[in-house]
């Protein structure tokens, strides 16, 4: 694979995304075993970096720096010299002249990780773990090896070309609901599931939806139970976003329990999506806004499966950007 960064989805073609997921797979199957631990980035460091809180996305990311055997730095911009102005450039190569060999980055700036990848300051490879409202394609990536696993279109079918773009996950439907203007997790999921051959739906009050969504590979929905009686192979609730919401002064719904009324997965829209569907969630969720606790906690949920599968895709990530040619993943 030629990538040298991964700052975006749409940087992906087919065959890379396709790479990705199954090395995301390889990678999954030695999580198994009772010593988890590769060799395969021994003596190479990995710093994380992150400008935003985050959770999930930063563990994970450690974890599989560390389950690849390299050395992981996390420097978050709390409690750093940020707050005494230190610039993205002058941390960049803070972190080049510490020995950095890849940097994963964080930042509520769209456009900071590719910024951090091209901006000739530093010679590394970049891992976007979020940036701004634009792209997560670790997320997406998840995200999609999470619906592999549910719904890929079987590879002994005679009438249909594995390797053919857009067959991976053809004929899967996924419903992606609530806060899309301010979601990378949108965006890059819409550019990753289409890839792969899903039909996805936008569902969002037109406040929460941003200027060109027509021109997305995708649906549009205003009705969440419209949606839901189109019996969709998935559900993904996205976080409502309160914090980017108030830094623009707010007003995007009349109030939350007006919100979970109308977009919200309450018991009702949960017991009637079909038997086979699963419910996903990124995370952090917000219990009792987009989604009610039984369909979170429900069998049907596939929340834990996400983290999960984001430990194995980021090591592929790391694997394939950081892995010198011909290094074995096993
Ligand atoms: N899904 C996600 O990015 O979660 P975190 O913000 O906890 O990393």
């Amino acid at each position: 694979m030629s990538l040298t960064h991964l700052i975006s989805i749409r940087d992906l073609d087919y065959r890379e995304a396709i790479t990705l997921l199954d090395t995301a797979e390889q990678m999954a199957a030695t999580q198994s075993r009772r010593v988890k631990k590769l060799p395969t980035l021994h003596g190479r460091t990995v710093v994380n970096l992150f400008f935003e809180d985050s959770t999930r996305t930063r563990l994970s990311f450690e974890a599989a720096a560390k389950r690849l055997s390299a050395d992981v730095i996390n420097f978050s911009a709390k409690g750093s010299s940020v707050s005494k102005g230190e610039s993205l450039k002058d941390t960049a190569l803070t972190l080049q002249a510490m020995g950095a060999d890849a940097v994963v980055v964080r930042h509520s700036s769209s456009g900071a990780a590719h910024r951090l990848a091209h901006a000739g300051w530093m010679n590394l490879p970049v891992l976007n773990a979020g940036d701004g409202t634009h792209q997560h394609p670790t997320q997406a990536l998840l995200d999609a090896m999470t619906l592999r696993r549910h719904f890929r279109r079987d590879a002994s079918d005679p009438n249909t070309d594995p390797v053919a773009p857009g067959t991976d996950l053809k004929g899967a439907r996924v419903v992606i609901v609530g806060d899309v203007l301010h979601s990378r997790v949108a965006r890059s999921n819409v550019d990753l599931l289409t890839l792969l051959g899903a039909h996805v739906t936008l569902v969002a009050p037109p406040t929460l939806l941003p200027v060109g969504v027509d021109q997305w590979a995708c649906d549009i929905d205003y009705d969440l139970d419209h949606a839901i009686s189109t019996e969709p192979d998935a559900i993904m609730m996205l976080r409502v976003q309160r914090e980017r919401m108030s830094a623009a002064g707010g007003g995007f719904f009349p109030s939350p329990s007006e919100y979970h009324a109308a977009y919200g997965l309450d018991r009702q829209r949960f017991d009637r999506l079909p038997e086979h569907a699963v419910v996903m969630h990124p995370g952090p969720m917000n219990r009792g806004l987009e989604i009610c606790a039984e369909a979170a906690d429900s069998a049907r949920s596939v929340v834990v499966e996400q983290v999960s599968n984001g430990v194995c895709v980021r090591m592929a990530a790391l694997y394939l950007l950081l892995a010198p040619e011909g290094t074995s993943r096993d």
